[in-house]
């Protein structure tokens, strides 16, 4: 079982706002998970009163002092679906937050950050955690096929997020799909090239943190491995209990120790990239 204390409370929700493609943005009033929330960490969420299974979403931002955390979501089955009816207002069961999330990288100041699609909400957690204390320079670089549900802004014809700018993270967009102002191809290869530009010596600097698909955490995991460089990943498992109890979240893991079963859910969701995709 997790160390850290999970808080099950009954979130009020305060705004809840619809982006093209079936995505959304919804915020909840859970003060006790606010205050101990950590990017990488989740909330197990009572999508509806009638649906029992609860559905595992990272929690994006958090404001301890507001009390409030703020999650993205993208409908695809019936949870999520249910989910996206949910009026200001009402209140949802929710427990969190739950899991191991990214470690600080204390002696690597140059942070890249990899979300694709509704893997981005732990790596902007993450940037704003890093953000503006002069000892990290967290970069991100964002992928989606679909328009991101942020507010962006044009800077020398490229499109950035406006809440990164105001963190004074740069941050850096890909879609395949044609997006205004977006480089067009996968994530993946835009930080490719930005590693290829940054001096050799500076690579022992740099930590990679990724969440998203699996074939874009194995394409970070490879990333890291050309480049010699340290990397986590924030994994997304099938999940019933998400305390710890069901083990039907565990993934093999290439542990220092050797060859071992780890629960997603409390011995992550996030890993090494090394243990995962071992190269
Ligand atoms: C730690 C963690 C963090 C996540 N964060 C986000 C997030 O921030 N935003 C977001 O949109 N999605 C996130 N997901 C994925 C999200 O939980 C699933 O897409 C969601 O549970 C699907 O529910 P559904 O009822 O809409 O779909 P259905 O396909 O109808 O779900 C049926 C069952 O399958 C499970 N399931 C289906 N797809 C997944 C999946 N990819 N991962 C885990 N369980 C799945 C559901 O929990 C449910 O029990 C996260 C998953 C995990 C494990
Ligand atoms: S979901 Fe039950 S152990 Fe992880």
């Amino acid at each position: 079982m997790s160390a850290d204390p999970v808080f099950v409370e009954e979130g009020e929700v305060l705004s809840h706002r619809k982006f093209p493609g079936g995505q959304y943005r919804i915020r909840l009033r859970t003060p006790r998970c606010a205050a101990a929330a950590h990017p990488g960490s989740f909330v197990h969420l009572r999508c509806n009163s009638e649906l029992l299974q609860r559905r595992p979403l990272s929690i994006m931002l958090a404001d301890a002092r507001e009390g409030w955390i703020e999650l993205l979501y993208k409908t695809g089955g019936q949870g999520l679906t249910l989910l996206s009816g949910a009026e200001p207002g009402s209140r949802l069961h929710s427990m969190g937050p739950i899991g191991h999330g990214f470690s600080l990288p204390e002696a690597r100041p140059i942070v890249l950050l990899l979300g694709g699609g509704v893997g981005i909400p732990p790596v902007l957690f993450q940037a704003q955690r890093l953000a503006g204390n002069g000892k990290w320079s967290p970069r991100l670089f964002l992928g989606s096929e679909l328009p991101f549900p942020f507010t962006l802004e044009m800077h020398g014809g490229e499109n950035r997020l406006r809440c990164a700018q105001r963190w004074g993270v740069p941050s850096h967009l890909a879609s395949n799909a044609g997006l205004e102002g977006c480089y067009r191809g996968n994530l993946t290869e835009l930080a490719h090239e930005w590693l290829a530009g940054l001096p050799r010596e500076r690579l022992p600097e740099v930590a990679v943190y990724a969440c998203g698909p699996t074939p874009m955490l194995e394409a970070a995991a490879v990333l890291a491995a050309e480049f010699g460089v340290y990397a986590e990943l924030c994994l997304e498992e099938y999940m019933a209990c998400a305390v710890g109890g069901c083990a039907g979240c565990t993934v093999e893991a290439h542990t220092p120790d050797g060859l071992a079963m780890k629960r997603v859910c409390v011995d992550g969701p996030v890993f090494p990239a090394s243990w995962i995709y071992p190269s």
